[in-house]
């Protein structure tokens, strides 16, 4: 990051408050250019000493070239148009605010003008921009961080509010960024963005933004992303391609209610504002004391959406999920082969089964405690944290045990921010339930939320997870589910401040996350959310991976890890074997193994077959596993375009690499039927591909030859996979020779 200054008057002087400084610092500009590896936004103050964005895009050759760039933009007032960095309200800013206000004094005026701002190393790759905005006629302040990560081309931006008013000020809107793309596009702006339900989740929609304003949003509380995602591309000219086109990703680091706003204005100007939803979420802000927003992250590609968002997956793996660059651990779990349905011999065996089959962890899931309310459906027990005495006599800490004598390790699932009103928690705690006090209660599977927002309620759920590991020092992972929405918003701890409940609760989530993090720094946790209800980079920073859908028919499970790839890295995504679908065996593994892989399937009704080749599916996994969690990710054939989706990962050196291949469509005659052109490997080098994964009594459909090609012919002319309805799935692994 760089600062060009046209006259030379010290920072910290600029706009100072007083109206000779003031007109003093409006013959000078200000220009900040905010960079990173490939990319550019820069920032400039106006005549009025305003701070705008007047660029985002490739950066510039020559960087005092920057200064340059809003005089090409005439702006007249009355233009309609507004480069606001944060753009304002209730002053000479009309466009959709970034910030509203109610002041002290019940104005519901504010003007942002430009202060200073510094700009500091945090390392050879990650600076902060730390950008000051005041009320030149009321003691606010705005302060705008850009967290820039060079290398990846990554930025991630919040702001902190903070006044010294004569008492509380109203903050009724307050974004996390406000970005402006020039509208000096070739053919618009078009939004990628996804919606979904329960088993259908990341439904991708792809169209040009018109004028006006485009929002989604969430306003469901705990699983946000339910209906809808904050993530988003926004392609530039025309929808980007894998390879081609210009391409901005963005999505906000937040668990709960988001918005994002797309304002399209009279000169085809697109502005982007995202932060928390503001919607009944008044927050009030005493003198002196700080609100952080969340950040929103967003890179930056001019070669298509593939390149943004290796991107985003390699500065996931480096700096965001716990343990990014580590190992995981493969697992059988038993929700769908026991449900709520088990005892201490029924888990014997399955501990047995996890070893049979291979995989490193047994992972209890959902139904293994409460006493007076058991859980034995879902209709009760949830917040009665103790073993259930009929089904596991012997308690948590044998199992863990057993299942150490069978060297597998064990797992188990928790939903701690819930309750079942069938519950001895409810009856002692009933002031810790988010219930409206004069309202019937509504459910959201049988259960309500609890106030997180209550710090004796944060000390329970972290006593949750610290209970189970102080006990059980041996337990190896964490399912960590979160099943319901919250209805009634209401909170008995928070007295006047109702409309603080939806962003406290997300604070006091990520309290108890950070002090569970603190704690066990490494042990895996998967974020759950009856499937992929909450999936985001806000929770995932203490999360080693998330569970995408509950819907595992593999067919289905190609479409929805193929979208949720463009964000999160394959080692984040646990692709589980299950039972759902019609696919064959190898399919459903063949899908799984595109992520981190586990089982969730009875191994004693495998037939023989069935059973080898899952175990020696798992051996391939394992020389391989390095190259799908750590390598790069290349989508090669849309399953959305194709009868075969293809998609592969190469490992940093380009020695090893594995192509996935999956028939979409059943249809007579479908199949591959010409070359898959591969991405990412070394043109000079020489690749052996052989096929593996190959179900027992089959031959490859390579044939027996030893192929080797160079890599120059693998991405020029390809490789033809043969999906086709007699071979389903194919896994080529391709090694440098
Ligand atoms: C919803 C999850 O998505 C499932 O995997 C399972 O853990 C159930 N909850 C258990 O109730």
């Amino acid at each position: 990051m760089r600062t060009t200054q046209r006259k030379t008057l010290p920072l910290g002087l600029l706009f100072a408050g007083s109206m000779l400084l003031a007109s003093r610092a409006a013959a000078q500009d200000v220009t900040i250019p905010v960079e990173t590896q490939h990319n550019a936004i820069v920032l400039q103050t106006d005549a009025e000493k305003h701070l705008n964005m007047v660029y985002l895009g490739a950066k510039l050759a020559n960087t005092a070239e920057y200064a340059r760039i809003q005089k090409m933009y005439k702006q007249a007032d009355d233009s309609g148009v507004q480069n606001d960095v944060y753009t304002p309200s209730g002053s000479a800013s009309l466009g959709e605010p970034a910030i509203t206000v109610t002041h002290a004094d019940g104005n519901k005026s504010l003007n942002l003008a430009y202060v200073s701002h510094t700009v500091s190393k945090v390392d050879d790759d990650i600076s902060l921009l730390v950008v000051t905005l005041k009320d030149p006629a009321y003691d606010f302040e705005v302060k705008l961080y850009y967290k820039t990560y060079f290398k990846e081309d990554v930025t991630e931006q919040w702001s902190v509010i903070k006044h010294n008013e004569k008492g509380i000020v109203t903050l009724n809107k307050y974004a996390s960024a406000n970005l402006n793309l020039k509208g000096n596009t070739t053919g618009g702006f078009w939004l990628k963005q996804y919606h979904g339900n329960w088993a259908m989740e990341v439904q991708p929609e792809e169209a040009r933004l018109t004028h006006g304003i485009k929002t989604i949003d969430s306003k469901l509380g705990t699983r946000a992303n339910l209906y809808e995602h904050s993530m988003f591309a926004i392609s530039l000219d025309k929808p980007a391609t894998e390879d081609e086109g210009k391409v901005f990703y963005g999505a906000m680091e937040w668990s709960g209610n988001f918005r994002v706003d797309f304002e399209l204005d009279v000169a085809n100007n697109l502005k982007i504002i995202a932060g928390i939803n503001n919607a009944a979420s008044e927050y009030h802000l005493k003198p002196n004391t700080e609100f952080t927003t969340p950040a929103f992250l967003y890179t930056y590609s001019d070669h298509g959406k593939g390149d943004a968002s290796r991107k985003l997956q390699s500065w996931a793996r480096k700096y965001k999920i716990v343990d990014g660059e580590g190992s995981r651990l493969t697992l059988l779990n038993n929700w769908e082969s026991t449900y709520f349905d088990f005892n201490e011999s029924k888990l014997a065996g399955l501990l047995k089964d996890t070893k049979k089959l291979g995989v490193d962890l047994f992972l209890l899931d959902d139904g293994w405690f409460g006493n007076s309310h058991p859980r034995n459906g879902d209709n009760a027990g949830l917040g009665d944290w103790q073993e259930n005495k009929q089904k596991l006599p012997n308690g948590i800490s044998s199992l863990v045990k057993e299942a150490q004598a069978n060297g597998v390790k064990f797992g188990i699932w928790i939903e701690p921010e819930m309750v079942n009103p069938a519950s001895d928690l409810y009856k002692a705690h009933p002031d810790w339930v988010i219930k409206q006090p004069n309202r019937p209660e509504k459910y959201f599977r049988n259960q309500l939320v609890l106030d997180l927002a209550n710090p004796k309620v944060q000390d329970f759920v972290f006593g949750v997870v610290d209970g189970l590991f102080t006990k059980n020092p041996d337990l190896a992972y964490i399912k960590w589910d979160c099943n319901a929405v919250i209805y009634n918003a209401y909170s008995a701890y928070l007295k006047k401040d109702q409309s603080h409940i939806y962003v406290d609760y997300v604070n006091g989530l990520y309290n108890v996350l950070k002090r569970v993090r603190a704690k066990y720094p490494k042990v895996p946790l998967m974020l759950c959310s009856g499937g992929g209800g909450r999936v985001d980079y806000g929770a995932l920073q203490y999360f080693t991976e998330y569970w995408p859908s509950d819907n595992t028919d593999p067919l289905e499970r190609v479409f929805i890890q193929w979208e949720y790839s463009f964000f999160y890295p394959a080692i984040t995504s646990s692709n589980h074997v299950t039972d759902w679908g019609k696919q064959p065996i190898k399919y459903r593994v063949d899908v799984a193994m595109m992520g981190k892989m586990g089982f969730d399937i009875v191994i004693g009704k495998l037939s023989e077959n069935d059973l080898s080749f899952c175990q020696s599916a798992l051996k391939n996994y394992d020389a391989l596993k390095d190259v799908i969690w750590h390598g790069d990710q290349y989508r090669l054939a849309s399953p959305w375009d194709n009868d075969a989706a293809s998609i592969m990962y190469v490992n940093t050196d380009k020695s090893k690499a594995v192509m996935f291949n999956y028939l979409v469509n059943n249809r007579y005659g479908s199949g591959s039927k010409v070359p898959v052109r591969l991405k990412g490997l070394d043109p000079n080098k020489k690749y052996r591909v052989k096929e593996i994964n190959l179900y027992p009594g089959t031959g490859s459909v390579l044939g027996n030859e030893d192929l080797t090609f160079t890599g120059d012919f693998l991405m020029n002319v390809g490789i033809n996979p043969e999906a086709s309805t007699y071979h389903t799935s194919v896994v080529l692994q391709l090694e440098a020779i």
